[in-house]
């Protein structure tokens, strides 16, 4: 019989990382507030649905791509481009990452930051980049593995 680890990698192959259609807002949605949740974050009235529509309008630089296993949505990426004065293309900066607890450390976040790769690139962008805070050890985990810290910090001023 195969055990646990072989268990979670059988499921890990039928892993499907697509865009989420403008139909599925009802399984973004929990996703979606389980990463606020994780930021403690309360957004604006009204945002998450200019986030939602923006996703699916094709004249916005804003996507969004999600992780299903056996056909279940998982994990979402958020990510945007921008224009740079540094380069003609454009930057990706990938916003938002989550993946449901139950599916922690099945690959499921590479995976995802990995299709960001892949999306960006085709859309000739010369990088792909996000901000972490320095206390989030599990995922820098993964980013350490997937990307190289920048050495920059972010200042901020908010309104
Ligand atoms: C960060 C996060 C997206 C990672 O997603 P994930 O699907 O669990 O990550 P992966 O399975 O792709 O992990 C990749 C690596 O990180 C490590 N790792 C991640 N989660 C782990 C866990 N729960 N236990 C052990 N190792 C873990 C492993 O080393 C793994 O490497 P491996 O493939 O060589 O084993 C997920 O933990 C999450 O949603 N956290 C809460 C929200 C968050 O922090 N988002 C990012 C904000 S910047």
């Amino acid at each position: 019989m195969a055990d646990k680890a072989s268990a979670e990698k059988a499921s890990a192959d039928k892993v499907v990382i697509r865009p989420v259609g403008a139909d599925e807002r009802a399984v973004w949605e929990p996703l979606w507030n389980g990463y606020l949740a994780f930021y403690k974050a309360t957004l604006a009235p009204g945002a998450s649905d200019v986030a939602w529509q923006r996703f699916h309008d094709s004249s916005e630089p804003m996507f969004l791509l999600g992780a299903y296993v056996e056909g279940k949505l998982t994990g979402i990426v958020h990510y945007l481009y921008h224009r740079s004065s540094w380069t003609p293309g454009n930057y990706c900066y990938l916003q938002d990452l989550f993946v449901a607890d139950s599916a922690r450390g099945l690959g499921l976040g590479r995976a995802l930051i990995e299709a960001v790769y892949e999306k960006a690139k085709a859309d000739g962008c010369s990088r792909v980049y996000w901000l972490t805070q320095t206390s989030n050890a599990q995922a820098r985990i993964l980013y350490d593995q997937v990307a190289d810290v920048s050495g920059f910090m972010q200042y901020r001023k908010l309104f």
